[in-house]
């Protein structure tokens, strides 16, 4: 959550900071501000969109800064608006600093400081370290100026990553991180700093990822990063793998179709290398490692939140039922909390598109800290989650930038199918013979999918036809009743239209009280061995007047003769209909949006990395 960026070099830092601003929006985007420093310190900060802030900036040639900071904001403490935007100043109005995270003591911090004399000006936590910082930088005259900002940020207790200038050093830029990611972008003679690679890939391939706890000096040609203890480090610089297109909306009109139409490619690229048709083999090289823990579990636990909770439930239907190990998936921020039995003999499987969820990354360390195995499933490269696990597996799918997620749904569930039937190959509980046929229907998948996109025009019409309906209800049984879930969360996220998923069969002990003629029933029956049941849970809806919208496979005649709509996608194995059935799902949610007139890559209050709890 809140993106941070940071410009030190040659260049105009106004543009550069507000062009980071803008890659890095969907972090959050309540309001945003920029602070350079160009003699003095100038700071410009307003509610809303980075497009309000643009036109705030002058980005001029001759009084252009070239160093500055900036933050998009997803509001914790404090409603969005001007004066509690950040960046946030010291009494002196000589350090401005930006935040990313919780200041849990910021009252206790606040109360000092005003019996020094100190007035605060917002609601916010951030203020509270900012006087603190410049507080203790003036009243510390005998320290090296980094010295002072690690002496105070170590009485502020929480989760940050701050990025902060200082007119009295107008050389550098300081960060520090605590529970809220940051890298510096290496380049010539010029350095940035963001919350999010995709802020610098247009400037540098050159990063380097700061750890916990650790600080770092940023001049145009040098950074130092130091330890808690004040330790310089040797960081590794790492080669960012991220292209220009990738960040860009390439001629759609929004990022989320973008990457919903790019799924065919995402799924090959997250296979591509992993499968062998010949052999019906899986390679999956990031879990060698720790590959024994996971063929000798008793049990996984899979922890996620939000949509990545909905393919771990996807993954425990596949795993029990390919490789015949019994999984539990726990919500990352209950599992955090509960107090759960887990020790060394347990092996924990993360999923995270960011890599940065905080409640999954805490999930992540408590299991490591019982002695458990820790295997991730990440998009992003290089972040959080990626770097703490033992092991893992990289969907490959490139950045997702919609807030509401598509493509790494369905790249997380692709990764889920080659784990399961890795460890089935593995423990015995399938032959070569019965992988290579799975194998090859999983080859089909993104050819299939082209298909479904190839008619997304019947889905609008659909989604026309109840774009004012109140409320939804999606129902699936066995593998599609997470996917039921998914498109429930995809249609709240971004049309606000209240809609919940169900197991079909649990409809009868509560939703059917709802069902009247204006509600609209998405049944999903693309699971062939359950779809008599689904009849009979379909005729349940329309004995009392509930619109059937069905998702069926093209063979399901039953199913779509019973719905006054229907959407058929291609016939495949069971446990590969979420790759599937999902798709429409993600269409619906999104037309029905573009028809209220919302906005579907950023829709209100919610944020694409959650790094808070
Ligand atoms: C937020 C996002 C969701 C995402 C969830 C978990 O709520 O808006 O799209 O599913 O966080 O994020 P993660 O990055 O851990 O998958």
């Amino acid at each position: 959550m809140c993106g941070i960026i940071g410009y030190i070099g040659q260049k105009k830092a106004e543009e550069i900071v507000l062009k980071g601003l803008k890659r890095m929006e969907y972090r959050g985007y309540d309001s945003a501000g920029i602070a350079t420093l160009n003699g003095g310190l100038s700071i410009i900060k307003c509610k809303g969109k980075v497009r309000e802030l643009k036109k705030l900036v002058k980005v001029d040639s001759k009084e252009s800064a070239q160093i500055g900071i900036g933050h998009t904001r997803w509001a914790t403490h404090g409603e969005p608006n001007d004066i509690n935007s950040h960046p946030h100043v010291g009494k002196l109005g000589k350090l401005a600093l930006v935040h990313n995270g919780i200041i849990e003591n910021y009252t206790s911090i606040k109360k000092k400081l005003e019996s020094e004399g100190i007035e605060f000006y917002s609601e916010t936590d951030t203020e509270a370290a900012a006087k603190l910082i410049e507080f203790v930088i003036e009243s510390r005259p005998d320290l090296p100026m980094e010295k002072a900002v690690q002496l105070a940020i170590s009485q502020i207790t929480g989760a940050y990553g701050f990025a902060m200038i200082h007119s009295d050093y107008p050389d550098r830029i300081l960060v520090a991180r605590k529970g809220s990611p940051l890298l510096i972008g290496v380049g010539e003679g010029e350095m940035l700093i963001a919350s999010d690679a995709s802020a610098v890939a247009e400037y540098t391939d050159k990063v380097v990822y700061l750890d916990e706890g650790e600080l770092a000096v940023i001049s145009k040609d040098k950074f130092q990063v130091l330890d808690a203890n004040d330790v310089e480090l040797e960081k590794e610089v790492h080669e960012l793998v991220m292209s220009l297109e990738e960040i860009e909306k390439g001629g759609y009109p929004y990022f989320m179709l973008k990457e919903i139409f790019e799924q065919p490619k995402t799924i090959a690229d997250c296979m591509r290398g992993r499968i062998n048709t010949e052999t019906g083999e899986i390679t999956l090289g990031g879990l060698t490692k720790a590959l024994d823990k996971l063929v000798d579990a008793k049990r996984i636990i899979i922890a996620a939140c939000g949509t990545s909770w909905h393919s771990a439930l996807v993954g425990e239907y596949l795993i029990e039922h390919l490789a015949r190990v019994s999984v539990e998936v726990e919500y990352a921020s209950e599992f955090r909390y509960k107090d759960p039995i887990i020790d060394e003999n347990d092996v924990l499987i993360v999923i995270s598109q960011s890599g940065e969820t905080a409640d999954t990354l805490a999930a992540l360390r408590k299991a490591k800290d019982s002695g458990a195995t820790v295997f991730g499933i990440v998009n992003v490269v290089g972040s959080t989650i990626a770097r703490e696990t033992d092991a893992g597996v990289y969907l490959h799918t490139g950045p997702e930038i919609g807030v509401a997620s598509t493509k790494a749904f369905t790249g997380q569930v692709t990764v889920l199918v080659l784990i399961a039937l890795k460890l089935a190959l593995m423990k015995g509980a399938i032959t070569k013979e019965v992988s290579k046929k799975y194998i090859k229907a999983l080859r089909e998948i993104p050819e299939k999918i082209q298909h479904i996109l190839d008619r997304s025009e019947q889905m609008k019409r659909i989604s026309d036809l109840f774009t004012y309906a109140p409320n939804f209800l999606y129902l699936g049984r066995t593998y599609s009743f997470p996917v039921a879930l998914e498109g429930a969360l995809k249609l709240k996220e971004i049309s606000y239209i209240h809609a919940e998923g169900y197991p079909a069969a649990e409809m009868k002990h509560g939703p059917i009280a709802l069902i009247d003629e204006m509600m609209p029933v998405v049944v999903i029956a693309t699971t062939d061995h359950t779809n008599d049941k689904m009849v009979s849970n379909i005729e349940e809806v329309k004995a009392r007047k509930g619109r059937i919208i069905s998702i069926t496979s093209e063979e399901n005649n039953d199913v779509s003769t019973l719905s006054e709509f229907n959407f058929s996608v291609p016939e495949t194995e069971d446990f590969l209909s979420p790759l599937l059935s999902v798709i429409p799902l993600q269409l619906l949610s999104y037309y029905v949006a573009v028809n209220r007139g919302c906005d579907v890559d950023q829709p209100r209050n919610l944020a694409k990395s959650v790094t808070v709890e």
